[in-house]
């Protein structure tokens, strides 16, 4: 894969190792009352071990379950250095919330995951050596290769996962094996340059942002992971997220 990228020559470009790097998690969450201080402990004791500098954004929208509060309590317990609530009023969709997120982060590093412990803070070391080992501008979970896998879900769901990457590999040619999974490590740049050419607002904006990705020649590394379904509350996944993932898809095939 071609190395730079369309990103401007900027100094945040030269990857230099060390203390400077600093790594901003994006959370969104809607209804992860029970998830949030798990996920947020997992993460804070695997920064604590790695030594890398860090903070956690969590961009809560409006969630009926309390979820606000949970989010609250732990700002008073880390330190707001550590925990910092950004929340919106009400559920204005994943692809805003990481946008909205990415706003408030000072790291030079983001960070993309889910708040309901499907996507499992011990990957995260993994990323930052394999970002530092390829000078990557990004870095992609993917359950798609490797120890990579899915578990916990039904055949429905697997179907849908495997047809919507199937599809768009066939369609796109992004040059990654896991185009719908979030769990991703950006520089901060690739990040903001990547938001501002995307078009998509819900569950198609993971798939959307790795295809214009390859477009602007960034460079992408991948790290196997497992997702494990959520224990705790459900998906927001249904059936208009498909109907808009398809629409987006053909939108980007027309397009690019
Ligand atoms: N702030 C905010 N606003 N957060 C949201 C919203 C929203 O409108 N919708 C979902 N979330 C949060 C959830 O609380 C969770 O932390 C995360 O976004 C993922 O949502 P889930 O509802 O758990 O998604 P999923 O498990 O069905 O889908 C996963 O797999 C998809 C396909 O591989 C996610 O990783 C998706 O991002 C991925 O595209
Ligand atoms: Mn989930």
């Amino acid at each position: 894969m071609a190395s730079g990228g369309g990103g401007g020559g900027d100094g945040g470009r030269s990857g230099r190792p060390g203390q400077a790097d600093k790594y901003s998690v994006l959370l969104p969450t809607y209804n992860e009352r029970e998830n949030l201080p798990l996920i947020v402990w997992l993460l804070v004791n695997t920064f604590g071990e790695s030594g890398n500098n860090y903070e956690i954004i969590i961009i809560d929208d409006g969630s009926p379950d309390g979820t606000r509060e949970v989010a609250e309590q732990l700002e008073k317990i880390y330190g707001s250095e550590k925990i910092l609530l950004r929340p919106r009023e009400k559920k204005l969709g994943l692809g805003t919330a990481y946008i909205h997120g990415m706003q408030h982060a000072s790291g030079n590093f983001i960070i993309i995951m889910d708040a309901d412990l499907s996507h499992h803070p011990k990957f995260i070391p993994e990323f930052i050596r394999k970002q530092k080992e390829g000078n990557f501008d990004i870095v992609s979970g993917t359950r798609y290769k490797g120890n990579g896998g899915v578990y916990g879900w039904d055949l429905k769901r697997k179907i849908i996962s495997r047809g919507a990457n199937f599809i768009t590999q066939v369609l796109l040619r992004p040059g990654a094996s896991d185009l719908t999974g979030s769990f991703r490590l950006y520089r901060k740049e690739v990040l903001q340059k990547l938001m501002e050419k995307c078009v998509s607002k819900g569950y198609v904006f993971q798939m959307e942002m790795i295809v214009r990705a390859r477009q602007l020649d960034y460079t992408i590394g991948e790290v196997p992971i497992s997702f494990v379904d959520r224990v705790y509350g459900e998906s927001k996944l249904g059936g208009n997220e498909i109907v808009s993932f398809l629409k987006g898809l053909l939108t980007l095939f027309a397009t690019t």
